[in-house]
Protein backbone atom coordinates (compact mmCIF):
# COMPACT_ATOMS: atom_id res chain seq x y z
CA UNK A 1 0.00 0.00 0.00
CA UNK A 2 1.39 3.77 -0.43
CA UNK A 3 1.43 6.03 2.02
CA UNK A 4 -2.41 7.79 1.40
CA UNK A 5 -4.14 10.20 2.53
CA UNK A 6 -7.49 9.21 4.74
CA UNK A 7 -10.68 10.97 4.55
CA UNK A 8 -13.05 11.59 6.97
CA UNK A 9 -16.27 12.83 6.28
CA UNK A 10 -19.30 14.51 8.84
CA UNK A 11 -21.98 12.40 8.12
CA UNK A 12 -25.62 13.27 8.66
CA UNK A 13 -28.07 10.02 8.44
CA UNK A 14 -31.67 10.47 5.79
CA UNK A 15 -34.25 10.51 8.09
CA UNK A 16 -35.01 6.67 7.52
CA UNK A 17 -36.93 4.80 10.51
CA UNK A 18 -35.54 2.25 12.74
CA UNK A 19 -36.90 -1.17 12.57
CA UNK A 20 -37.67 -3.12 15.67
CA UNK A 21 -38.34 -1.20 19.24
CA UNK A 22 -35.54 -0.27 21.91
CA UNK A 23 -38.20 1.13 24.12
CA UNK A 24 -39.97 -2.65 23.78
CA UNK A 25 -36.88 -4.57 24.06
CA UNK A 26 -35.87 -2.65 27.31
CA UNK A 27 -39.40 -2.96 28.68
CA UNK A 28 -39.28 -6.90 27.82
CA UNK A 29 -35.52 -7.33 29.30
CA UNK A 30 -36.76 -5.99 32.53
CA UNK A 31 -40.24 -7.48 32.73
CA UNK A 32 -38.77 -11.07 32.16
CA UNK A 33 -35.85 -10.20 34.75
CA UNK A 34 -33.01 -10.53 32.18
CA UNK A 35 -31.84 -7.67 33.82
CA UNK A 36 -31.00 -9.86 37.07
CA UNK A 37 -28.22 -11.79 35.30
CA UNK A 38 -27.38 -9.35 32.34
CA UNK A 39 -27.46 -5.86 34.62
CA UNK A 40 -29.77 -3.49 33.84
CA UNK A 41 -28.12 -1.53 30.65
CA UNK A 42 -26.83 -5.46 29.71
CA UNK A 43 -23.33 -4.50 31.09
CA UNK A 44 -22.68 -8.47 32.28
CA UNK A 45 -22.16 -9.41 35.70
CA UNK A 46 -21.36 -12.52 37.60
CA UNK A 47 -24.34 -14.61 36.53
CA UNK A 48 -24.60 -13.36 33.04
CA UNK A 49 -22.51 -12.01 30.12
CA UNK A 50 -22.49 -8.85 28.39
CA UNK A 51 -25.19 -8.47 26.25
CA UNK A 52 -24.53 -4.91 24.95
CA UNK A 53 -23.13 -3.97 22.32
CA UNK A 54 -20.13 -1.88 23.40
CA UNK A 55 -17.79 -2.17 19.86
CA UNK A 56 -19.35 -1.49 16.40
CA UNK A 57 -17.35 -1.87 13.14
CA UNK A 58 -17.69 0.92 10.79
CA UNK A 59 -20.51 -1.10 8.76
CA UNK A 60 -22.09 -1.36 11.58
CA UNK A 61 -21.99 2.05 12.98
CA UNK A 62 -22.60 3.22 9.07
CA UNK A 63 -25.78 1.18 9.16
CA UNK A 64 -26.81 2.56 12.87
CA UNK A 65 -26.35 6.20 11.94
CA UNK A 66 -28.17 5.30 8.22
CA UNK A 67 -31.44 3.95 10.13
CA UNK A 68 -31.46 5.52 12.85
CA UNK A 69 -33.59 8.93 12.57
CA UNK A 70 -31.68 12.16 12.86
CA UNK A 71 -28.56 9.78 13.31
CA UNK A 72 -25.08 12.18 12.70
CA UNK A 73 -22.15 10.04 12.42
CA UNK A 74 -18.18 10.37 11.71
CA UNK A 75 -16.78 7.41 9.26
CA UNK A 76 -14.49 7.72 6.65
CA UNK A 77 -15.21 8.60 2.94
CA UNK A 78 -15.34 5.38 1.51
CA UNK A 79 -17.83 3.85 3.77
CA UNK A 80 -20.03 7.13 3.81
CA UNK A 81 -20.22 6.36 -0.38
CA UNK A 82 -20.54 2.57 0.15
CA UNK A 83 -23.50 2.75 2.46
CA UNK A 84 -25.07 6.04 0.69
CA UNK A 85 -25.08 8.57 3.64
CA UNK A 86 -25.95 11.91 2.88
CA UNK A 87 -22.64 14.16 3.67
CA UNK A 88 -22.47 17.39 4.86
CA UNK A 89 -20.36 20.46 3.77
CA UNK A 90 -18.28 22.19 6.81
CA UNK A 91 -16.67 25.73 7.30
CA UNK A 92 -13.00 25.07 6.81
CA UNK A 93 -10.69 27.32 8.72
CA UNK A 94 -10.46 29.84 5.55
CA UNK A 95 -14.29 30.51 6.67
CA UNK A 96 -15.28 28.37 3.08
CA UNK A 97 -17.93 25.63 3.31
CA UNK A 98 -16.89 22.85 1.45
CA UNK A 99 -17.98 19.74 0.27
CA UNK A 100 -16.01 16.25 0.95
CA UNK A 101 -14.59 15.21 -2.05
CA UNK A 102 -11.54 14.47 -4.24
CA UNK A 103 -10.13 17.95 -4.57
CA UNK A 104 -11.24 18.92 -0.96
CA UNK A 105 -9.33 16.22 0.23
CA UNK A 106 -6.53 16.99 -2.11
CA UNK A 107 -5.97 20.31 -0.97
CA UNK A 108 -6.19 19.82 2.63
CA UNK A 109 -2.86 17.50 1.74
CA UNK A 110 -1.12 20.08 -0.27
CA UNK A 111 -1.71 23.22 1.92
CA UNK A 112 -0.19 21.28 4.99
CA UNK A 113 3.26 22.26 6.28
CA UNK A 114 4.75 18.67 5.92
CA UNK A 115 8.24 20.80 5.47
CA UNK A 116 7.88 22.01 8.82
CA UNK A 117 6.38 18.65 10.25
CA UNK A 118 8.79 16.10 12.24
CA UNK A 119 8.73 13.07 10.79
CA UNK A 120 6.16 14.29 8.74
CA UNK A 121 3.67 13.71 11.42
CA UNK A 122 0.71 16.13 10.27
CA UNK A 123 -2.46 16.13 11.37
CA UNK A 124 -4.86 16.74 8.45
CA UNK A 125 -7.11 18.81 9.98
CA UNK A 126 -8.17 22.27 10.19
CA UNK A 127 -5.41 22.79 7.14
CA UNK A 128 -5.06 26.39 5.95
CA UNK A 129 -6.74 26.91 2.26
CA UNK A 130 -10.24 27.88 0.27
CA UNK A 131 -10.60 24.76 -0.50
CA UNK A 132 -9.38 22.24 2.42
CA UNK A 133 -11.00 19.80 3.46
CA UNK A 134 -11.28 20.67 8.15
CA UNK A 135 -11.30 16.83 8.59
CA UNK A 136 -8.74 15.08 6.26
CA UNK A 137 -6.07 12.37 7.56
CA UNK A 138 -3.07 10.76 6.42
CA UNK A 139 -1.49 7.28 7.18
CA UNK A 140 1.28 6.65 8.01
CA UNK A 141 4.28 3.92 7.66
CA UNK A 142 6.93 3.62 10.65
CA UNK A 143 11.19 3.61 9.52
CA UNK A 144 13.81 2.68 11.76
CA UNK A 145 16.49 5.42 11.32
CA UNK A 146 18.97 2.93 11.57
CA UNK A 147 17.31 -0.23 10.50
CA UNK A 148 19.12 -3.46 11.56
CA UNK A 149 18.38 -5.13 7.48
CA UNK A 150 19.47 -2.69 5.36
CA UNK A 151 18.82 -4.72 2.49
CA UNK A 152 15.22 -5.19 3.67
CA UNK A 153 14.76 -1.49 4.56
CA UNK A 154 15.96 -0.75 0.83
CA UNK A 155 13.07 -3.10 -0.91
CA UNK A 156 10.68 -1.35 1.66
CA UNK A 157 11.59 2.26 -0.03
CA UNK A 158 11.50 0.53 -3.47
CA UNK A 159 8.41 -0.59 -2.93
CA UNK A 160 6.87 2.73 -1.84
CA UNK A 161 8.70 5.00 -4.59
CA UNK A 162 6.29 2.43 -6.71
CA UNK A 163 3.83 2.84 -5.01
CA UNK A 164 4.11 6.54 -4.88
CA UNK A 165 4.70 6.17 -8.88
CA UNK A 166 2.17 4.24 -9.62
CA UNK A 167 -0.39 4.09 -7.08
CA UNK A 168 -2.16 7.12 -7.79
CA UNK A 169 -5.35 5.28 -9.95
CA UNK A 170 -6.02 2.65 -7.42
CA UNK A 171 -6.10 5.33 -4.15
CA UNK A 172 -8.46 7.31 -6.69
CA UNK A 173 -10.83 3.99 -7.27
CA UNK A 174 -10.56 3.48 -3.62
CA UNK A 175 -11.95 7.02 -2.70
CA UNK A 176 -8.50 7.97 -1.52
CA UNK A 177 -6.31 10.81 -2.51
CA UNK A 178 -2.69 10.52 -3.53
CA UNK A 179 -0.13 12.15 -1.93
CA UNK A 180 0.56 15.41 -3.54
CA UNK A 181 4.03 14.88 -5.65
CA UNK A 182 5.76 18.12 -3.48
CA UNK A 183 5.21 16.15 -0.64
CA UNK A 184 6.69 12.53 -2.04
CA UNK A 185 9.50 14.65 -3.09
CA UNK A 186 10.07 15.91 0.27
CA UNK A 187 9.56 12.35 1.67
CA UNK A 188 11.86 10.80 -0.58
CA UNK A 189 14.55 13.34 0.44
CA UNK A 190 13.58 12.44 4.33
CA UNK A 191 13.95 8.76 3.39
CA UNK A 192 18.14 10.16 1.44
CA UNK A 193 18.94 12.19 4.62
CA UNK A 194 17.53 10.26 7.74
CA UNK A 195 17.71 6.83 6.60
CA UNK A 196 21.73 5.05 7.04
CA UNK A 197 23.67 1.97 7.98
CA UNK A 198 25.30 1.39 11.49
CA UNK A 199 28.24 2.58 9.42
CA UNK A 200 26.85 6.00 8.16
CA UNK A 201 25.79 4.88 4.60
CA UNK A 202 22.79 5.62 2.99
CA UNK A 203 20.29 3.00 2.50
CA UNK A 204 18.39 5.30 -0.08
CA UNK A 205 20.67 6.98 -2.88
CA UNK A 206 17.73 7.15 -5.93
C1 LIG B 1 -30.30 -16.72 35.68
C2 LIG B 1 -29.44 -15.80 34.96
C3 LIG B 1 -29.91 -15.34 33.57
C4 LIG B 1 -31.12 -14.79 33.24
C5 LIG B 1 -32.29 -14.47 34.16
C6 LIG B 1 -31.04 -14.51 31.82
N1 LIG B 1 -29.85 -14.91 31.32
FE1 LIG B 1 -29.21 -14.67 29.41
N2 LIG B 1 -27.54 -15.69 29.84
C7 LIG B 1 -27.16 -16.12 31.09
C8 LIG B 1 -25.92 -16.87 31.00
C9 LIG B 1 -25.15 -17.53 32.14
C10 LIG B 1 -25.57 -16.85 29.63
C11 LIG B 1 -24.36 -17.49 28.99
C12 LIG B 1 -24.76 -18.86 28.54
C13 LIG B 1 -23.62 -19.54 27.79
O1 LIG B 1 -22.65 -18.88 27.41
O2 LIG B 1 -23.74 -20.75 27.61
C14 LIG B 1 -26.60 -16.09 28.93
C15 LIG B 1 -26.59 -15.84 27.57
C16 LIG B 1 -27.45 -14.98 26.96
C17 LIG B 1 -27.30 -14.51 25.62
C18 LIG B 1 -26.19 -14.87 24.66
C19 LIG B 1 -25.05 -13.93 24.92
C20 LIG B 1 -23.87 -14.13 23.98
O3 LIG B 1 -23.00 -13.28 24.01
O4 LIG B 1 -23.83 -15.14 23.29
C21 LIG B 1 -28.35 -13.68 25.37
C22 LIG B 1 -28.64 -12.91 24.08
C23 LIG B 1 -29.16 -13.66 26.58
N3 LIG B 1 -28.56 -14.45 27.52
C24 LIG B 1 -30.33 -12.94 26.70
C25 LIG B 1 -31.16 -13.01 27.79
C26 LIG B 1 -32.49 -12.46 27.87
C27 LIG B 1 -33.14 -11.65 26.74
C28 LIG B 1 -32.99 -12.76 29.09
C29 LIG B 1 -34.35 -12.44 29.62
C30 LIG B 1 -35.47 -13.00 28.84
C31 LIG B 1 -31.95 -13.49 29.79
N4 LIG B 1 -30.88 -13.65 28.98
C32 LIG B 1 -32.08 -13.97 31.09
C33 LIG B 1 -27.85 -15.93 32.27
C34 LIG B 1 -29.13 -15.42 32.36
Amino acid sequence: MRNLVLIAGLLIAPAALAAGSAEKGKAAFVKHGCWQCHGYVGQGGVTGPRLAQTQLSVEALSAFVRNTRGGIGYVENIYATQNHLITTQLQNRAGQFVQPDDDSFAAAAANARWDKAPGFYEVLTDQPGAKSWPMTGASFILLHTVPTDPAKTAAVLAFFDWAFKNGGNMATELDYVAMPATVVKLIEGAWRAQIKTAGGELVWNR
